[in-house]
């Protein structure tokens, strides 16, 4: 087994402004002499006053709006945008929302500025993956801690017709700035809240529970990150609970999750999330409920190859000092799908409505895509996602 850490660049650019009231500084850090396109969702930033106080620090600028982008953002939705942009000569972008918003506008500010079809931003059987060479620079105002979008350079895309979710990367997408206020956390409802802890969860896990390269920095990260995580959910998803530090250690932690401070150096697994965006392409099942329901039987399936990182995920993460390795594992297995199942998160397929009809139709849309060697070494076939898939309809917790 290979323990070496790998040789790594690590850059992000981007700049976080963090608290209370920064919404009202946004004119610091949107240049004056843009012409500045506000983005964003299905309205719940109208609803709670955000986008007003958005408008109202950006009183002396040109500014124009662009709503509707979806929870999963649609390549046509997001193409609306770019026919916005180049008609009416928009050269900055502000993003207010979630990882859809903020992944959308990515998408947007990319294909702004490509030239061809933007649909060839992306791989994965969908276009020819040629990267983007420029975008229009933005921010972002993050309404919902989960994705990290808000800090990293990669966004993912629906798309409808060729029923698939597909997701790119370009150093021109990081944002220039992200403004993070945890008050804004205050009107997510239950559901995104469990959401939200549940994503950032898994995305520490999806670059931890591989194999061991010596990478103490990382690991010692990602524990960390895990236990904040396994503390604050529960009240977290207390959508009545605004203790200020507890969103705000939310906001925090779901950002360092997945912002490549962790996976600099060490192997990253990712194949919950391709299992998990095929059921969404299926049903449009939320992004995060698809992982809680996928994790469980990855951890399972896959013990062998994750055995080293299971053992030390049980002793460091959850403090399981007794037993065999193979009971410290399995104790840790339980112990994860108790803490989804106690923020109200699914943990078997069938509470996503996939049942084992679906199976093949998901085992199809991965070969399509492309993912038929997934996993940190690039051994998960489609017959191991089938296992996989088929332990998660199967299993009964
Ligand atoms: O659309 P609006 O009306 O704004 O409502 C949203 C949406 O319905 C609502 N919401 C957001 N902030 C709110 C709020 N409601 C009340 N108060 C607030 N403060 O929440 C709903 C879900 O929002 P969405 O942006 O879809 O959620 P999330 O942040 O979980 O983003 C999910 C998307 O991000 C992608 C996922 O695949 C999915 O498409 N991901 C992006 C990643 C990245 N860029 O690095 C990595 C992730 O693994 C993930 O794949
Ligand atoms: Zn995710």
């Amino acid at each position: 087994m290979n323990l070496e850490i790998s040789d790594f660049t690590f850059f992000n650019p981007v700049k976080i402004i963090f608290g209370k009231n920064k919404i009202e500084e946004l004119s610091r850090y949107v240049p004056s002499d843009k012409k500045v396109l506000i983005i964003y969702g299905g309205g719940s930033v109208k609803r709670f006053g955000t986008l007003d106080r958005v408008k109202a620090a950006l009183k002396n600028a040109d500014v124009g709006e662009f709503g509707g982008i979806e929870a999963n953002p649609t390549f046509e939705t997001c193409m609306k945008a770019v026919e916005k942009i180049k008609a009416e000569n928009y050269d900055f972008l502000l993003a207010v929302g979630g990882g859809s918003v903020i992944d959308g506008t990515k998408f947007i500010a990319a294909a702004a500025e490509f030239e061809g079809n933007p649909v060839d931003l992306f791989g994965k059987g969908v276009g020819s993956g040629k990267p983007a060479e420029s975008a229009v620079p933005f921010g972002s105002i993050l309404t919902l801690p989960a994705t990290a979008s808000e800090m990293n350079d990669g966004a993912v895309i629906n798309f409808k017709e060729e029923k698939a979710k597909v997701g790119f990367h370009s150093r021109h997408v990081f944002p220039q700035f992200s403004i993070l206020e945890p008050e804004l956390t205050y009107t997510l409802p239950k559901r995104q809240l469990a959401n939200g802890i549940t994503d950032a969860f898994i995305h520490v896990l999806e670059q931890y529970l591989t194999y061991p390269v010596g990478g103490m920095v990382q690991d010692e990260f990602a524990e960390g990150l895990l236990r904040v995580l396994i503390k604050i959910g529960p009240d977290v998803v207390d959508e009545n609970n605004h203790d200020y530090n507890l969103r705000a250690n939310f906001m925090w932690t779901a950002t360092l999750a997945l912002n490549r401070l962790i996976n600099r150096g060490v192997p990253g697994d990712w194949s919950t999330h391709s299992l998990g965006h095929e059921i969404t392409v299926l049903n449009n099942t939320d992004h995060a409920r698809t992982l809680s329901a996928i994790m469980p039987s990855v951890m399972t399936v896959r013990k062998l190859k994750k055995w080293d990182k299971l053992v030390q995920y049980a002793e460091n993460v959850w403090d399981i000092r007794t037993g065999t390795e193979e009971e410290k594992i399995d104790a840790a297995i339980l112990k994860t799908i108790i803490f989804f199942k106690s923020i109200e998160m699914p943990v078997n397929l069938s509470d996503v409505g996939v049942n084992s009809d679906d199976i093949d139709t998901l085992v199809s849309q991965l070969e399509q895509h492309g993912l038929t060697a997934l996993s940190e070494r690039g051994d998960q076939t489609l017959d191991v996602s089938r296992e996989i898939y088929a332990h998660a309809l199967n299993t009964d917790y």
